[in-house]
C-alpha cells in the first residue's frame, strides 16, 4: 500500500515538475524547450509556463492561432525557422512582453499585418529572411527602442519606407540583400537614410537594384543622388527642387533609361542660379552706362556754359552794348547748345 502511494506521488511530482510536451525536450536548467525537427503541424500544448527559449524550427507548422504563446509569457527567444507559415494573424504574438529574439526565416510568408509585432516592445533581433514578403507595412512594430538587428534578405521587397527604419533607433545590423529592389524615386529616402546609418557605424549587406534595367545589379549606395528625380507629392525635404514640370517622374526608369535625362536635370539645376548673376551684371552695366552718359551730359553742359559766358563776354566787349542784353543772348545761345547737345 505504502509503496504504491509513494510511487504514484513520485510520478505525480515528476509530471508536475517535468511537464514537457510530447516530442519536445525540456531543459529545466536553462528553461528551454526544444521541439525542433519533429514534424509538428501546430504549437504543442502544455508548454512549461516558465519557458524562456522555445525552439520550433524545422517543422510543418502552417498557422499560429491568436494568442498562440499565451501559456509561455516569459519567452525570450522564439525560433519558428523553416516552417510552413504563409500568413500570421495580427494577434499571434500578443502577450510576449519579454520576447527578445524572433526567428521567422525560411517560411513562405507573403505579407505581414501592420499590427503584427506591436506587442513586442523588448525585441532585439527580428529575422524575416528567406520568405516571400513583397511589402512591409510602415508601422510593423511600435517604437522598437532596443531592436539592434533587422533582417529581410531573400524576399521579394521592392520598397522599404524609411519610416519603418526610423522606428528602430538602435538598429546596428540590417540585412537587405537578395530582394527585388526597385531603384526609383521612392528608394531615394531609403538611400539617404542608409548613408547616415553607415556613417554612424551601422552595418548592412547592401541594396542591390533589381530594376530598372540600367541599374540592375548595382548597389543603391553607389548611384549618385543627382540621377534621382524627387517623387511627385513626396515629402518636402526631398522635393526641394520641385520638378512639377515632369509629370512622368513617378517612374524614374523613364529617365534612367538614358542617364542623359538625369544629367539634363542636373544642368537645369545648375543653370537656375545663373540668371541671378547675369541680371546682377546687367544691373551693374546699366548703372555704369547711366553714370557715363550723365557724366558726358554734365561735361557738355559745363562746356556749353563756359562757351556761352566767354561768347557773351566777347560780344559785350566788341559791341560795347548793355551787359543785360548780351547776357540774355548768351543765355539763349547756351540754351540752344543744351537743346542740341543730347542729339
Ligand atoms: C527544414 O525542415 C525540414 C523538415 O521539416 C528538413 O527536412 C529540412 O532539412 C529543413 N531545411 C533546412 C534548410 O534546415
Ligand atoms: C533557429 O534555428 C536555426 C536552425 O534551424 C538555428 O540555426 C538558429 O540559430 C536558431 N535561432 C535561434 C535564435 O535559436
Ligand atoms: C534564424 O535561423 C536561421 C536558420 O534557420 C539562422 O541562420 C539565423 O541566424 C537565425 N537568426 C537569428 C536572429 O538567430
Ligand atoms: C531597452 O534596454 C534597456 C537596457 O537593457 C532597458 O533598460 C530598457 O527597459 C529597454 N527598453 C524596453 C522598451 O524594453
Ligand atoms: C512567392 O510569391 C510569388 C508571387 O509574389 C509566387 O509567384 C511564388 O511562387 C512564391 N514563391 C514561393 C516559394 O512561395
Ligand atoms: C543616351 O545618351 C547618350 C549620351 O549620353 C546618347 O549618345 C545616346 O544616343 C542616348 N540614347 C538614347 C536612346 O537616347
Amino acid at each position: 500500500m505504502k509503496g504504491t502511494l509513494l510511487l504514484s506521488s513520485a510520478i505525480f511530482l515528476l509530471q508536475g515538475v517535468c511537464s514537457c510536451p510530447e516530442k519536445c525536450f525540456c531543459h529545466t536548467s536553462s528553461n528551454s524547450v526544444d521541439c525542433s525537427h519533429q514534424g509538428l503541424a501546430e504549437i504543442p500544448p502544455n508548454l512549461p509556463p516558465e519557458t524562456l527559449t522555445l525552439l520550433l524550427q524545422d517543422n510543418q507548422i502552417r498557422q499560429l492561432p491568436v494568442f498562440a504563446f499565451q501559456s509561455v509569457p516569459q519567452l525570450r527567444t522564439l525560433n519558428l525557422s523553416n516552417n510552413s507559415l504563409s500568413n500570421l494573424a495580427p494577434e499571434a504574438f500578443y502577450g510576449l512582453q519579454h520576447l527578445q529574439v524572433l526567428n521567422l526565416t525560411q517560411n513562405p510568408l507573403l505579407s505581414l499585418e501592420s499590427r503584427l509585432f506591436h506587442a513586442l516592445p523588448k525585441l532585439r533581433e527580428l529575422d524575416l529572411s528567406s520568405n516571400n514578403i513583397s511589402h512591409l507595412p510602415t508601422s510593423l512594430g511600435e517604437f522598437w527602442e532596443n531592436l539592434t538587428m533587422f533582417a529581410v534578405q531573400g524576399n521579394q521587397l521592392q520598397h522599404l519606407d524609411r519610416a519603418l527604419l526610423e522606428s528602430m533607433p538602435r538598429v546596428k545590423l540590417l540585412f537587405l540583400k537578395d530582394n527585388n529592389w526597385k531603384c526609383n524615386c521612392h528608394l531615394l529616402g531609403l538611400k539617404l537614410w542608409l548613408e547616415k546609418f553607415i556613417y554612424e557605424g551601422g552595418i548592412t549587406d547592401g541594396i542591390i537594384c533589381g530594376s530598372p534595367d540600367t541599374w540592375k545589379g548595382k548597389d543603391l549606395l553607389t548611384i549618385p543622388h543627382e540621377l534621382y528625380q524627387p517623387c511627385p507629392h513626396s515629402s518636402p525635404d526631398l522635393a526641394s527642387s520641385s520638378q512639377d514640370q515632369h509629370p512622368g517622374s513617378e517612374e524614374v526608369p523613364k529617365s534612367s533609361e538614358n542617364h542623359s535625362l538625369g544629367q539634363q536635370d542636373l544642368l537645369e539645376c545648375e543653370a537656375k542660379p545663373k540668371p541671378r548673376p547675369a541680371s546682377l551684371r546687367h544691373a551693374v552695366a546699366t548703372v555704369v552706362i547711366t553714370g557715363v552718359v550723365c557724366g558726358i551730359v554734365c561735361l557738355m553742359m559745363l562746356t556749353a556754359a563756359i562757351y556761352g559766358c566767354t561768347y557773351a563776354a566777347i560780344t559785350a566787349q566788341c559791341n560795347g552794348g548793355p551787359l543785360s542784353q548780351t547776357s540774355d543772348s548768351g543765355k539763349k545761345g547756351g540754351k540752344e547748345l543744351f537743346d542740341s547737345s543730347p542729339a
